[in-house]
This record gives structure tokens, C-alpha cells and sequence, in this order.
């Protein structure tokens, strides 16, 4: 059956991509409006500034940990299908301190556990022996994941839209029923999906107050580290993280923090000291050719939401069919096709009369 509905994405992020990628593979006539798209860097727009990897930190959420899953399984695909997507596989490392077992933060969720949900899921998966662990820590465990250059990534996933004959416009929406009337037919759409990340709290009709910004400040660096590691904790506040992640062909991300609630866009000089600091005591290998050579600092402020990502179809009054996929936080890449194939469920439902 063909479905030739029209679909208007607002949001050009990975969330709006991937969900007009997969309803254009089922035939849908799909538009994508959106302020930002890829090429373009600013605040407002996350989806530039993530890592990216796959580290699932789903505990005890069988939606969450499915939307993973499924995209666990399409990165791998991807990799050995198309090593133009930019998505390249490497081993991921947690290190584990005894201060955040007995805590158990909720940041992490599910990486605390010495064998998470998705050990059977992953390859590779392997519990460290305690006695190699970096001084600090006392439980780590690897597996094969993905790092994902995002500069590459993102411009791929909007050719594979462009190929499959969705068309995008660049606009600011005032009103997300606006977006009734920009499909590129010129006729009214069928139905909207809305896509539109931390902007959800923003945007005039949506306003969604559960969502809110967990700002994230890393460092680019010419370097190479020969895998991907994060730890529990830091000694520099609750708010702090520490990450590595090597991208294919575009340096090394050194991360971080996850600062609930904190909107702001310029780079902290002083967070960033830490930031090289700590990403060099886990992992000197680092300055093993050269020192370390930066390339630039990032800010970028994930869309978190109380009670997870909202993937949910919504009759609006004076608007018409609406499907929500917002908020997916610091999951954005690693949940994506799960979170499009629920898109593609709800629109079918939607639509099937
Ligand atoms: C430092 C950092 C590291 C991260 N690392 C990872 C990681 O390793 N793995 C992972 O999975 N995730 C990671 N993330 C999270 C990930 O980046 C986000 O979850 C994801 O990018 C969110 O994508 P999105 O499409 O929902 O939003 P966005 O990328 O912000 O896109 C929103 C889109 O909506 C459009 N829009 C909004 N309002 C309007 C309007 N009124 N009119 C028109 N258009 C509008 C915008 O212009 C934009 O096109 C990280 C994030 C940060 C900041
Ligand atoms: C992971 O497992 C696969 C298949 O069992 C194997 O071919 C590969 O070499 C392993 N990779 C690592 C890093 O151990
Ligand atoms: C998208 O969702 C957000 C959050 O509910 C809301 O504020 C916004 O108005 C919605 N946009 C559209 C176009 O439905
Ligand atoms: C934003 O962060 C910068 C750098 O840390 C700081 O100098 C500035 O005062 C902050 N602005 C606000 C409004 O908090």
C-alpha cells in the first residue's frame, strides 16, 4: 500500500531527519520546515553539538531501553552498509567509582549496573577486571559500540531525506499550526510532526513546561584516543561528567557536564580546564603522538523532559493531527530509529481511516 498523505516534520535536529527519513521509506509525502538545518550552529539548535555515541543509560524502561535497541542495530547497519553516514564502530568503556554505586545517581541510571540491560544486546560485552581499572575506580565494563561524527552524519541523514523526495523549508514557525499550510504541495497537510527539540518549551501552542535544558560543554581536539570512555562521577561537582569519544576522520569530543535547568550559550573558560584535565587522567594515551591541540570549544543544551521523550499522537484543537517526538535529552542520536519507527506507527494509526 502506498501511503501518499502529506506530512509536515517541524525540526531539521536529528529527531525530525531520522522521523522524515523513515515515513518518507513508507511513502509519505513529507516536508520539513525548520530554522536550523545542518550546516547551521546555534544555541537553539542541539543536534550539531552532541559527541555522539551509542551508551545507553536506560534502568528499568522498557520503552526507553526499546527505542535503544532498535537503534543499536541500525547503527551497526550502517556501518557496514554505509561508511558515508560517518558512523564508525569502536569499543565503550565505563569506569565505575564506589562513591556513585552507593549514591546511585540517576544520570547514569543503568551504567551502574556491572551488567546492564543491554549486555546481551551489544557485542562484546565484558565485565573489567577490577585490578586493570584506572586508580579511582571499581567496576568498569566495554563493549562494541559507535561513535558517530555528527558533521557528517547529520548533512547524510538530509541527502537520504532528499533522495527519498522530501522536500525542506527553512522558516521560523511563530504558531505550530502554521505548519498546516507549508507542505510543498501547497495543499493543507494531513498531519504535523512535531520535532522541534528544546524549542517545545518555546514554541506558541505547544509549551511544554516539563522540558528543559541539560547544558553540555565539551572541547574538540585533534588527538586520538583509542576508544570511548565516561566515568560515574567526577571530583568536581555533581553536575560535571567526563567523556571521550574519537570520531571517524573529525578529532576527539572531551566532555562534560549536564547542567539541569542552565540556558546559557557562552563557554565556561574554567569548565573547560577540567574538562582536559580530567579526559587526560583517564586516558593519557591522548598526547601519545602530540599535546593536546584543540580545535574548538562547544555548548550545547540537550532537551530533557520529566518523565522522558514525548512520543505521542495529539488531536489539537484549530490545528489537526499532531505527533509529538521531543525530549529525548542526552539520547537524541542513540534512541532515534526507535523513537521514528514509534513516529511511523502513530501516523499510520493516525491516518488510516
Ligand atoms: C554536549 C552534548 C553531547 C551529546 N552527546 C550525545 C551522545 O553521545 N549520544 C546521543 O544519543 N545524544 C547526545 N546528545 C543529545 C542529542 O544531541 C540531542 O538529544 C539531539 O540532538 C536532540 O535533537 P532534536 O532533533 O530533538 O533537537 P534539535 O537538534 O535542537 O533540533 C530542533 C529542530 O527544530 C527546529 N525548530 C524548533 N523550533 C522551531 C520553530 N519555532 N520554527 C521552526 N523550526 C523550529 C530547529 O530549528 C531545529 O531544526 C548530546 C547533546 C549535547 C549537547
Ligand atoms: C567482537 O565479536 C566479534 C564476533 O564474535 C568478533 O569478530 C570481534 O573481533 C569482536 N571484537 C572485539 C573488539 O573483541
Ligand atoms: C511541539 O511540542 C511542544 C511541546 O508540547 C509545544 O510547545 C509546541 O507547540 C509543539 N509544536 C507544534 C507545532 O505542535
Ligand atoms: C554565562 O557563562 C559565562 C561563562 O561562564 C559567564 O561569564 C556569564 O556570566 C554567564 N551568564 C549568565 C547570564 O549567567
Amino acid at each position: 500500500m502506498k501511503n501518499s498523505e502529506r506530512v509536515v516534520v517541524i525540526g531539521a535536529g536529528v529527531a525530525g531527519l531520522t522521523s522524515a527519513l523513515q515515513l518518507s521509506k513508507k511513502g509519505y509525502d513529507v516536508t520539513i520546515v525548520a530554522k536550523f538545518v545542518p550546516g547551521d550552529y546555534d544555541i537553539e539548535y542541539t543536534s550539531p553539538w552532541a559527541g555522539a555515541n551509542w551508551m545507553s543509560f536506560v534502568k528499568d524502561n522498557e520503552r526507553l531501553a526499546n527505542y535503544d535497541r532498535i537503534t543499536y542495530d541500525v547503527f551497526q547497519k550502517l556501518v557496514k552498509e554505509c561508511p558515508d553516514a560517518g558512523i564508525w564502530p569502536r569499543r565503550c568503556i565505563t569506569y565505575v567509582r564506589q562513591e556513585d554505586l552507593d549514591k546511585q545517581s540517576d544520570i547514569l541510571g543503568g551504567l551502574l549496573d556491572a551488567r546492564p540491560w543491554f549486555a546481551d544486546v551489544v557485542g562484546n560485552f565484558t565485565t573489567l577486571d577490577p585490578s586493570t581499572l584506572p586508580k579511582g575506580y571499581c567496576q568498569g565494563i566495554a563493549y562494541d559500540s559507535v561513535c558517530i561524527n555528527v558533521q557528517v552524519y547529520l548533512p547524510w541523514l538530509q541527502s537520504q531525506c532528499f533522495a527519498n523526495g522530501v522536500k525542506l523549508k527553512v522558516v521560523t514557525l511563530k504558531h505550530i499550526k502554521e505548519a498546516m499550510h507549508l507542505h510543498s504541495s501547497g495543499y493543507k497537510a494531513d498531519l504535523i510532526v512535531n520535532c522541534t527539540g528544546l524549542q517545545a518549551s518555546k514554541l506558541g501552542g505547544v509549551m511544554d513546561p516539563k522540558v528543559y535544558p541539560g547544558r553540555g560543554q565539551t572541547v574538540l581536539v585533534r588527538n586520538h584516543a583509542p576508544a570511548m570512555y565516561s566515568v560515574s562521577g567526577t571530583v568536581d561537582g555533581d553536575d560535571e561528567l567526563t567523556y571521550i569519544m574519537s570520531r571517524p576522520g573529525g578529532g576527539t569530543i572531551l566532555g562534560g557536564c549536564y547542567q539541569k535547568g542552565n540556558w546559557n550559550g557562552t563557554i565556561d573558560p574554567n569548565l573547560a580546564q577540567r574538562i582536559i584535565r580530567r579526559a587526560l587522567e583517564i586516558c593519557p594515551d591522548l598526547e601519545k603522538d602530540f599535546p593536546l591541540d584543540i580545535v574548538r570549544h562547544n555548548v550545547g543544551l540537550r532537551p530533557s523532559r520529566e518523565g522522558g521523550p514525548r512520543v505521542e499522537l495529539e488531536y489539537m484543537e484549530g490545528v489537526g493531527k499532531v505527533v509529538h517526538n521531543y525530549g529525548a535529552g542526552g539520547a537524541g542520536y542513540q534512541s532515534s530509529y526507535g523513537m521514528a519507527d514509534h513516529v511511523v506507527e502513530l501516523v499510520d494509526l493516525a491516518l488510516m481511516e
